[in-house]
């Protein structure tokens, strides 16, 4: 899986990165006895059953049964292979691999990812030089006039891109950097009669970062008025629009902090509520607002706040997008704007204090949807249509008791009965079954023997009694050859290093039914005193092999009463000697 990265660099990252720290990047994590507990990023859930233990450097989630280490929880979080995590987190601790370590084919998707994001942040630092030199004084007049602040300006990295047909081209020229990525990155644009021109000309840029800190794409604004009034980067490996909300690397602590988020549309926007001191904002640049948005707002908070502008595509926008947040158990209000303004001007107007009456105030959506959108609409047919889309609506709601309340309050509006939507919502199939539920009795049925589950986790948790228990053979009596898999694995991990990490036993094994199972046990509070540790280690052992003569015996008993069927006399006594034997033998070996 990892030839081409050294075992010693996977072990120094280990060694240096605390999976603690680095959960929290993308999980609110709150301690809970000797675990971190926050809520779940890979399913949908209410109470935090997400467990992270920084003892043993692994995470479980007892909701949903996902588990691993630091690199388990990157690939899954990031949609990242194994050897990107590495990179990722090597990149991040100072850990240098060298490139001659990657597989050829790994090297060329990774080249070019990387390549791209380098790319950007060259050209990034290109505007930026720009937009502070001579050529720029008429843009930073610009900026000035429409009240953005120096360190507004310098924490969102903005830039200038002049007036130019090739001024990007030759700068990535003259540093030798080969076009072909600079147009795959989208900033320049190959021309029929061969060369390149720039994308962005005479505009203000913004550059647009992934959470992890890359520049990922750019977006630009004429200067004054002109068409189009924003041109952006085409998506490429490394941005996905529907994936993506600006601002969000920059505003996520305070998201967090603050636990609310106000979404609003615009680059503008976003950072005039950041100028205005309101630091909890993302921004959806334009585009509807996708699941995929909904998955990454959660990650720092569960309340979000709507900055709506009540024109005809803004309600359409809110029938959509209302559906999602419900959906995504995001408890969202909305601020409704002034007519004609947009967050940018509120926020100028309205100032920090204004704009946090507002917020405070804001009201729920749903409740702005039922009372100003459903109310509004008076005549049969649009009420026929919003029967519709009130049991669509309505059928999204996951959580039982504000469905209930939804239906109450659209049948009192719309003066529909009760039950009859009660019923028409019932008949709508489950919505969002891309999305794991709470599963955490499903693999229960699987069988993993509990016996021998309990004295691998002993030994998980107790390494230094290994020694001990390894002279005891109680490894043969494993029924599961899985977990007596295992143990030899643990036994011989403690006998080379003297120790052995939960974390690479949990990272070797494959996603499954005991995998779950053992993360589940880690993570639970530590089983046992440590005085009667012995005391425990002997009663499993002794059960196990108690099971495992069990077995033996059953099995003998089934032969014999073949062998007395067939009047077979010589397999009978034969067996009835084994019995014998196995009697006394569990006799000297169990008790
Ligand atoms: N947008 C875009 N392309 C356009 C128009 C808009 O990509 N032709 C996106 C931009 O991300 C923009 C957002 O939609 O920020 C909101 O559009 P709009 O409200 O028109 O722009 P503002 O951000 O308010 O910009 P300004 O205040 O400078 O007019
Ligand atoms: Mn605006």
């Amino acid at each position: 899986m990892n030839s081409y990265i050294p075992e010693d660099k996977i072990e120094e990252i280990k060694s240096r990165a605390n999976i603690v720290d680095l959960v929290s990047e993308y999980v609110t994590l709150k301690k809970a006895g000797r675990n971190f507990v926050g809520l779940c990023p890979f399913h949908k859930e209410k109470t935090p059953s997400f467990t992270v233990n920084s003892e043993k450097q692994i995470f479980y989630c007892f909701g949903c049964g996902e588990g691993g280490n630091i690199f388990t929880f990157l690939m899954k979080i990031n949609n990242i292979s194994f050897s990107e995590a590495v990179r990722n987190l090597a990149g991040k601790l100072g850990v240098v691999i060298a490139t001659r370590h990657i597989s050829a084919n790994e090297k060329k998707s990774l080249s070019i990812r990387e390549g791209l994001k380098q790319v950007n942040l060259a050209a990034a630092g290109y505007f930026s030089k720009n937009l502070f030199s001579e050529a720029g004084r008429p843009v930073r007049e610009y900026l000035k006039k429409r009240g953005l602040k120096d360190s507004v300006i310098k924490e969102f990295n903005l830039g200038y891109a002049a007036n130019e047909w090739t001024n990007l081209g030759d700068f990535f020229k003259r540093e030798n950097i080969s076009l072909k990525l600079v147009e795959e990155a989208g900033l320049i644009i190959p021309r029929k009669s061969g060369g390149f021109y720039d994308r962005f000309r005479g505009r203000l840029i913004f550059p647009i970062e992934d959470i992890g800190g890359n520049i990922v794409a750019f977006g630009g604004r004429i200067l004054g008025d002109g068409e189009p009034k924003y041109l952006n980067s085409p998506e490429s490996p490394i941005y996905v629009k529907g994936k993506n909300l600006y601002g969000l690397n920059r505003t996520k602590d305070d998201i967090r902090k603050n636990d609310y988020v106000i979404l609003v549309e615009g680059y503008f926007d976003l950072l005039s509520l950041r100028n205005s001191g309101i630091f909890s904002v993302v921004a959806t640049l334009g585009t509807a607002v996708t699941r995929d948005h909904v998955d990454l707002i959660r990650r720092y908070t569960r309340n979000l706040v709507v900055m709506f502008d009540p024109d005809e595509g803004g309600i359409s926008a809110i029938e959509r997008s209302l559906k999602l947040f419900l959906e995504g158990n995001l408890h969202t209000k909305v601020v409704v704007l002034p007519d004609g303004h947009d967050p940018d001007e509120y926020a100028k107007k309205l100032g920090r204090e204004g704009l946090s009456e507002a917020v405070a105030h804001s009201q729920s959506m749903v409740d702005y949807y039922i009372e100003e959108i459903m109310g509004s609409r008076k005549t049969f047919e649009d009420n026929l249509d919003l029967t519709e889309a009130a049991i669509s609506f309505i059928s999204s709601i996951g959580d039982v008791i504000q469905r209930n309340l939804f239906i109450k309050r659209v049948s009192e509006k719309l003066n529909i009965d009760q039950e009859l939507l009660k019923r028409e919502t019932n008949r709508k199939p489950k919505p969002r079954t891309d999305l794991k539920e709470d599963v955490s009795g499903k693999w229960k049925s699987e069988k993993v023997d509990a016996l021998e589950l309990s004295f691998i986790h002993m030994m998980l948790e107790y390494p230094h009694k290994l020694p001990e228990i390894a002279n005891g053979g109680i490894l043969d009596y494993f029924t599961s050859e899985d977990l007596k898999r295992l143990g030899n694995i643990l036994k011989q991990s403690y006998g080379k290093n003297g120790d052995i990490s939960a974390s690479d036993i949990v990272s070797g094994l494959e996603d499954g039914a005991l995998k779950k199972r053992l993360l589940k046990l880690i993570m639970s509070e530590s089983p046992y005193d440590v005085t009667v540790v012995d005391k425990i280690f002997a009663d499993l052992a002794k059960r196990i092999k108690q099971k495992w003569y069990k077995k033996k015996h059953i099995r003998l008993k089934r032969e014999l009463i073949k062998a007395q069927e067939m009047d077979d006399r010589k397999s009978c006594s034969m067996l009835l000697v084994e019995k014998q034997r196995l009697l006394t033998e569990e006799r000297e070996k169990v008790f």
